[in-house]
C-alpha cells in the first residue's frame, strides 16, 4: 500500500482538507453512538457511508468493523446479518474524501459499556495524544514510534509492531511515509504541509496481526485497461486508487466480475491479532503546520 517515495506536493486547497476532516469525525461519533447491543453490523457501516454521501463527501475507504481480536480491515459483506453483542470490542475506522482529499479516523467502542476493556481503549487513546503532542515540522518518525510504544507498554499493553500510522496524499490513504506504532524502524522527519494519519493499536496478546481472510475491501493498483475491461475502467473511475467493497456496486454481474479479477486487484485480508489478543485502536488526521500541527478529525 505504498505510494511513490520522495518529496509530496502539498496539500492545495486546505479548506478541502479541512472539511474532509471534520466530515470524517462527525461519521465516527455517529458510528460510535450507533454501536450498542443488538445493532445490525451492516446497518452501522451504511449509517457511517450514507452520513458521508449526504454531506457531500464520499467514503474514503468501506467503513471498517473490526471484533475484538481482529485489528482493522473488515467491513462488512452484502446482506450480512450480523449483530453486535454487550462485551464486544469493536474499532471502527472510517474516512470521507472530497475530490480526493482524505481523512482517516478511528476509534474503540465497547459495546453495552461495561468497562472491561476500559484499559485497553486507554492505552491506545493515550499513545495517540503522546505522539500527537510531539507532531510539528521536523520531527522523526521515530521519535513518534518511541512516544506510541513508551505510552502502550507504560500502561501494561504491547503495540501491534507491524501496524502504522501513514502520511496521506491526494487519492493516496498510505503514502510514502510510514509512522510504526514501536520503535526500530527508520526515520524521516516530517515537513510543513504534509498530512499524517497516526493510529496506535494496543493489545494484551503477542503484539503483532498476522493475515485473516479476505475482509470484503478490494482496491485498483492502477488503471484498468479500457479495451480489454471497460465495466471495470468504469469503476475505476468511481473509486481510483482507493480502496471499496462489493457493497457498493449494485449490480450483481458487475460484482461477479470484480470478484474473478481479483488476482489483478489488491484484497485486503483482515489482520488478526497473532496471539487471539483484543485489540483497541485509537487514530486522527493530522495537519503539519509551521507551528506545530491541526487535528482534521477532532
Ligand atoms: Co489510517
Amino acid at each position: 500500500m505504498r505510494g511513490p517515495r520522495g518529496e509530496p506536493p502539498p496539500p492545495r486547497d486546505l479548506d478541502r482538507w479541512r472539511r474532509a476532516g471534520r466530515i470524517g469525525a462527525a461519521a465516527r461519533e455517529l458510528g460510535e453512538s450507533l454501536l450498542v447491543p443488538g445493532a445490525s453490523r451492516l446497518e452501522v457501516a451504511e449509517a457511517v457511508e450514507t452520513y458521508i454521501r449526504r454531506e457531500g463527501a464520499l467514503p474514503a475507504f468501506p467503513a471498517n468493523l473490526s471484533i475484538d481480536e481482529e485489528a482493522a480491515h473488515f467491513t462488512p459483506p452484502p446482506g450480512d446479518s450480523r449483530r453486535f453483542a454487550k462485551g464486544e470490542l469493536v474499532k471502527l475506522d472510517v474516512g470521507a474524501h472530497l475530490d480526493g482529499a482524505i481523512s482517516d479516523t478511528a476509534t474503540t467502542v465497547e459495546v453495552g459499556g461495561g468497562g472491561r476493556h476500559a484499559a485497553l481503549r486507554q492505552a491506545s487513546r493515550s499513545a495517540l495524544e503522546a505522539a500527537s503532542a510531539l507532531l510539528r515540522p521536523g520531527v522523526g518518525t521515530r521519535e513518534l514510534s518511541d512516544a506510541i510504544e513508551r505510552a502502550i507498554r507504560s500502561q501494561g499493553y504491547r503495540p501491534v509492531e507491524n501496524l502504522s500510522g501513514h502520511t496521506i496524499e491526494e487519492y493516496l490513504l498510505h503514502a510514502g511515509t510510514s509512522i510504526p506504532n514501536a520503535s526500530g524502524f527508520s526515520s524521516r522527519e516530517l515537513r510543513s504541509g504534509e498530512v499524517v494519519a497516526i493510529e496506535p493499536f494496543a493489545t494484551g496478546g503477542g503484539g503483532a496481526v498476522g493475515n485473516g481472510p479476505f475482509g470484503n475491501i478490494l482496491r485498483f493498483r492502477e488503471a484498468p485497461d479500457p479495451e480489454r475491461a471497460p465495466e471495470l475502467s468504469e469503476l475505476y473511475g468511481r473509486f481510483r486508487t482507493l480502496p471499496f467493497c462489493l457493497r457498493w456496486i449494485d449490480d450483481e454481474a458487475l460484482r461477479a466480475r470484480v470478484l474473478r479479477e481479483r488476482k489483478r486487484l489488491q484484497t485486503y485480508p483482515v489482520f488478526v491479532e497473532v496471539r487471539g489478543g483484543y485489540v483497541s485502536q485509537a487514530e486522527r488526521t493530522f495537519l503539519l503546520t509551521e507551528e506545530g500541527c491541526e487535528v482534521l478529525t477532532p
